[in-house]
């Protein structure tokens, strides 16, 4: 059955979830610089025209950045420039609390926080505490020669990266682990397997993250969440402990799935392209370009938001305030005017760090030096340990006709599950 992509409904449609880039090669054919789809949504599927949006803060707002159009917005935008509208009632949109929707100046404080704690010290910290980490998962399934990967290793090692960023004591992190869903294999009792035990893992997070706030401002130590605890907004003030909080846990929401999306996403290129797999062994040099070309080839934000604030143009396009903007960092990074062959997963590409899976301007993915270092030392220790990484042909079917599933969102693009199987090296 063929789709037509001037009728189908991106927002629902399961359709376009396994592939959706021939949908937005169709997009991009008509106009990359804008492009009306349903919803009444106008999507950016062109490298340079995303970009300018995403540095555009002038007249594009990101109160809808995560929900886009399914944002309940609670007023009728009404003239040339609706940001007196906007903040007036911005306290009643879904997320306003969360960095990612704030417009400056509340975002430039939001973010001012993040920066105490992405120091180049801390992400060293980070770092030595990842490569203890990717050890200690691996110890986990090795002796079983294969593993579902997202369950054994993505999930809980991104989980765990962002609650050791944040300085929470290591004897708390089962805690996570299991409010989370992202258990120990075989401590999970009674439990499905991802069925995560707190109802709302980001609440729950909330409600720590305020004790751990609350007991260092009052008894200050030497550690991390001190350092968060008596951060200060660039004008001295003292946030308050929901501000902080909120911040804190959003690194949660921001950083876990995502860094999970694009391990699995390696994964499967080393376990589909026993060349590549080869290559990196050989020269472990080449990991961070891998995981670059990863990022291109399988974003895993495939699309991010935005809400024309006041009344402008994309090209020839006019955009009445109001008008909610879908840019796609996953169809920007396979625009054939920025990236030659761009459908091909090419380890040598010259510009793949041109590529915008992290977005640009002043929403960029703060944590993008975390992740990347988590896919840096992932692969290196997923080489050094097991040997001759291959699909589970039993899984995923055999090389040329396997089957994938992928999340059915139109916010992220990651797989549900993918099966290795491996020769443990001693
Ligand atoms: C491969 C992994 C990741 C990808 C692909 C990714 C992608 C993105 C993208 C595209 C945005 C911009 C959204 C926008 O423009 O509206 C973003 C924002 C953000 N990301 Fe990431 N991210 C990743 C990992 C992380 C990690 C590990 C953290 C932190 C631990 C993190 C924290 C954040 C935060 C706090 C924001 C909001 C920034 C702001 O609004 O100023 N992300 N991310």
């Amino acid at each position: 059955m063929t789709t037509d992509f001037d009728s189908v409904d991106y927002f629902t449609d399961p359709s376009l979830v396994p592939d959706p880039h021939p949908y937005f090669d169709h997009l991009r054919a008509k106009n990359p610089t804008c492009c009306p789809i349903n919803n009444g949504v106008l999507a950016v599927t062109g490298w340079e025209a995303a970009n300018a949006v995403y540095k555009d803060t002038e007249n594009f707002s990101s109160c809808v950045a995560v929900a886009g159009p399914f944002t309940p917005i609670p007023f009728t935008p009404e003239g040339d420039d609706i940001t007196a509208q906007l903040e007036e009632h911005r306290t009643a949109i879904p997320m306003y609390e969360h960095m990612v929707t704030m417009d400056p100046p509340y975002h430039t404080d939001a973010r001012s926080l993040l920066s105490r704690l992405l120091t180049p010290k801390r992400l060293k910290e980070n770092e030595d505490f990842m490569w203890r980490l990717a050890d200690r998962h691996i110890d986990e399934f090795i002796d079983d020669g294969r593993c579902e990967f997202l369950a054994s290793y993505a999930r809980p090692f991104s989980l765990l990266v962002v609650a050791d960023l944040l300085g929470v004591p290591e004897e708390d992190h089962e805690e996570f682990r299991e409010a989370f869903g992202v258990q120990r294999p075989g401590t999970n009792i009674g439990g499905l397997d991802h069925e995560p035990i707190a109802a709302n893992p980001l609440e729950w997070a909330d409600e720590k993250f305020v004790h751990y706030i609350e007991d260092r401002r009052k008894n200050p130590r030497d550690d991390v969440l001190t350092g968060l605890a008596t951060a200060l907004y660039p004008d001295g003030s003292t946030p308050d402990v929901v501000d902080v909080v909120r911040t804190a846990t959003f690194l949660f929401g921001a950083g876990q799935e995502t860094t999970a999306k694009l391990l699995s996403a390696a994964l499967r290129v080393l376990g589909d392209r026993p060349d590549i797999q080869q290559q990196l062994r050989q020269d472990r040099s080449l990991i961070p370009v891998f995981i670059e070309e990863c990022l291109r080839m399988d974003s895993p934000v495939k699309s991010v938001f935005r809400m024309a604030r006041k009344t402008t143009a994309l090209g020839d396009t006019p955009v009445p305030a109001g008008t909610t903007v879908m840019v796609s960092p996953g169809a920007a990074n396979r625009d054939p005017n920025r990236f030659d062959d761009p459908h091909e997963f090419q380890l040598d590409r010259k510009n793949v760090r041109e590529h915008i899976a992290f977005s640009r301007g002043i929403h960029s993915c703060p944590g993008a030096p975390l992740a990347r270092v988590e896919g840096r030392v992932s692969i290196e220790r997923l080489l050094d340990r097991l040997g001759d990484i291959t699909i589970d042909e039993k899984k995923h079917g055999p090389a040329g006709a396997r089957s994938y599933t992928y999340e059915p969102t139109f916010i992220l693009r990651g797989l549900t599950e993918i099966n290795i199987k491996f020769t443990p090296i001693t």
